[in-house]
């Protein structure tokens, strides 16, 4: 009998070691420790060296998942991979130089662009994958955000981070992903986004740098709403009180969209899993990132509900009712 389920059989996370503080940027631009910390819950972020590439990311994640999955390359069916950072632009995918580092021989991969909402999206579309072909799949949500944030800018650059984050997700005869709910609003494109892409005619001159362009204030509003829509409707649709649920684990975009989120559904801050503080928004990574943290803290137990929520670029939202190591 075939399994029509998943479950998550290892995760893995790497951030890079050089740590940059509030106080370094402060350095060469006009802001400070607490205005950036009053304003976002940040006080400092990893920052990839010169010479690593967003791959060598994915790669140090990956190979943790798979050791906790016991599981080797060759045996995964799919690589699917979430980032707004490629290697390349657009061709060849990061999925695939990541397939060959790994030699995961069997495997076909592919990028997935969801900004902030990549993992949440991922996870779904894995399941779906893996519940289809019954083979497992390594997720993977890697982001380099250093490499398309204008350094000059004090709005966006005190706010992004680099690393990444791997899954393994497993058919299984118990459910370890219970439910998503993935949506978007292409409508409000323009309040977060990267310039450049095919849209425009080129000629044969180089073409200035594309760092992230944000509408702070807009962005900042419509994610509280869309997060707090996301978590009722993933509390209604599975007849669940908020107090069922384990942990919560949101994106890392502002500690100050988590204090507002915490207020909107009457719940203490604490409730809302958070270590933006240490690693800043990682976008797609972010949520992962926590997981794992998470998991090597002990503090998830067999059979523990976990609900994630996110909110980015697209726009796109979404978030994940996960159960932990179910048992059946
Ligand atoms: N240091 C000191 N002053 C600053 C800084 C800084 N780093 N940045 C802005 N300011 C100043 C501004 O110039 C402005 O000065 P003025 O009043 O003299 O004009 C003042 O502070 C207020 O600026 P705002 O932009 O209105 O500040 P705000 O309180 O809105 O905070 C922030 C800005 C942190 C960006 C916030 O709007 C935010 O977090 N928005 C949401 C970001 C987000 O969630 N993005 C989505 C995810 S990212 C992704 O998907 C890749």
């Amino acid at each position: 009998m075939p399994y029509k389920h998943v479950k998550i059989a290892g995760t893995g996370s790497y951030l890079p070691d050089r740590v940059v503080t509030n106080d370094d940027l402060a350095v060469k631009l006009d802001t400070n420790d607490e205005w950036i910390f009053s304003h976002t819950g940040i006080r400092q972020r990893r920052i990839a060296d010169d010479s690593q590439s967003p791959v060598d990311m994915a790669f140090e994640a990956s190979q943790k998942a798979l050791a906790e999955a016991g599981m080797e390359p060759d045996e995964l069916g799919m690589i699917l991979l979430s980032t707004c950072t490629g290697d390349y632009n657009y061709l060849p995918s990061s999925a695939c130089l990541l397939q060959h580092r790994l030699g995961a021989n069997n495997a076909g991969a592919f990028d997935l662009l969801a900004a902030c909402s990549g993992f949440v999206y991922c996870l779904e579309m894995a399941r779906c994958w893996a519940v289809c072909n019954q083979k497992p799949v390594l997720i993977v949500a890697n982001e380099m955000l250093s490499r398309i944030t204008d350094w000059e800018s004090r709005e966006t650059c005190i706010l992004f981070g680099d690393g990444a984050a791997a899954v393994i997700l497993t058919p299984s005869r118990e459910n370890g992903l219970l439910y998503s709910y993935l949506g978007a609003d292409g409508e409000n494109s323009r309040l977060l986004y990267v310039d450049g892409g095919s849209r425009l005619a080129r000629g044969r001159e180089p073409i200035a740098p594309s760092y992230v362009q944000m509408q702070g204030r807009t962005t900042f509003s419509i994610a509280v709403r869309a997060l707090e829509q996301v978590v009722l409707k993933i509390l209604k649709d599975n007849k669940l009180q908020i107090e069922d649920i384990a942990h919560i684990i949101p994106h890392q975009a502002n500690m100050r969209i988590l204090e507002t989120l915490a207020k909107r559904l009457n719940i203490p801050i604490e409730r809302l899993h958070a270590n933006i503080d240490r690693v800043a928004n990682t976008s797609s990574a972010s949520i992962p990132i926590l997981l794992d943290e998470l998991k090597e803290q002990g503090k998830l137990k067999p059979n523990d509900l976990i609900l994630t929520v996110a909110f980015g670029g697209g726009l796109t939202y979404g978030g994940n009712l996960i159960r932990w190591q179910p048992e059946s």
